[in-house]
């Protein structure tokens, strides 16, 4: 496991949150932000892609969000992007530079980016689900020689809420990452791709058994994305996904994320569709 962050403050509590410092926060759609936080001198996350902290606001409460920055970028930083959707979200969104936030972490289990050496990759994430994805783009674009084809299919609702559009723009000026992008609704100023994210999938070939799958976003798209990347041929246990469940202490003791034995904040939330496809409730 990474070092975390009590470990390295030599706290004994879990649930201690380290007071770490926004150092800056960029809108990216009307809901969505990314905030870079600094972490205190001397410390580093080491996370994996796919893990995530425990964010908080003292008095205010605590949220699990997805480290969305590389862990081939860090620098004693890392990056969230947060959707504002309830009382800790709003207050998060009204923080500045300088402004004192909590963490605990770096929780679960990441991707298993060694295992992914030599393959074709392909991303499919949807919404929100581009943020834990991009953590593990950026590391696979950072160490490119380490991978086979890098595909990129992303959907989102509509044209405004495409999140990361500078970087979009990046992958799809590299000639070594194949990216398609398509909104549900297109609005007047949209001349790409307009359907669901599955519309993607006739644009790509892939070789199958060479090829690791990585899906991120609400249940309704990632159950009709595994079908189409089991359709593709690809094997079940190169199929990963990222599932969200409601978590409180993130650590496996207060049973909230559970599905059956399964915890999901800490088995997870990276998982492979053949580790969970007989859990039907993530299903
Ligand atoms: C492993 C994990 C990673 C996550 N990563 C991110 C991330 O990178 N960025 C981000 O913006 N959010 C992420 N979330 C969701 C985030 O934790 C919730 O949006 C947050 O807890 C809401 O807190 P709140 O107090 O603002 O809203 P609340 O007042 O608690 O809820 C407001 C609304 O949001 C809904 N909601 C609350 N928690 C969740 C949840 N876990 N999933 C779906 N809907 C929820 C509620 O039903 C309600 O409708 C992640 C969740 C998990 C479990
Ligand atoms: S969030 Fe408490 S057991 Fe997983």
């Amino acid at each position: 496991m990474s070092a975390q962050l009590y470990d390295t403050l030599q706290t004994k509590s879990i649930y201690l949150p380290t007071q770490a410092q926004i150092q800056d926060v960029r809108p990216l759609t009307e809901l969505e932000k990314l905030f870079t936080i600094a972490l205190p001198d001397g410390l580093s996350l080491n996370h994996k892609p796919g893990q995530f902290v425990q964010v908080s606001i003292l008095g205010m409460g605590e949220a699990p969000i997805s480290i969305s920055s590389s862990p081939s970028r860090s620098n004693g930083t890392l990056e969230v992007c947060i959707r504002r959707v309830g009382d800790l979200t709003n207050a998060i969104h009204r923080l500045e530079p300088g402004d004192p936030i909590g963490l605990r972490g770096p929780f679960g289990h990441g991707f298993p980016v060694e295992r992914m050496h030599g393959k074709d990759i392909l991303f499919a994430p949807g919404g929100l689900g581009l943020a834990p994805l991009r953590s593990l783009i950026n590391q696979v674009l950072d160490e490119r020689t380490n991978f086979g084809r890098v595909i990129i299919l992303y959907g989102a609702r509509n044209p405004a809420e495409l999140l990361f559009t500078d970087e979009l723009q990046e992958w799809d000026e590299r000639q070594d990452v194949e990216l398609h992008v398509a909104v549900d609704h297109a609005d007047e100023n949209w001349s790409g791709n307009t359907g669901v994210i599955t519309t993607l999938f006739p644009k790509i070939q892939v070789t199958a058994p060479n090829t690791v799958a990585i899906t991120c976003g609400p249940p309704v798209m990632y159950r009709f994305v595994l079908m189409e990347l089991l359709g593709l041929g690809i094997r079940d246990g190169n199929i990963w996904l990222s599932l969200e469940r409601r978590m409180k202490c993130g650590v496996g003791k207060c049973g909230h994320c559970q599905i059956n034995n399964v915890y999901v904040c800490q088995e997870g939330p990276s998982f492979s569709y053949a580790q969970i496809k007989r859990l039907e409730e993530a299903l």
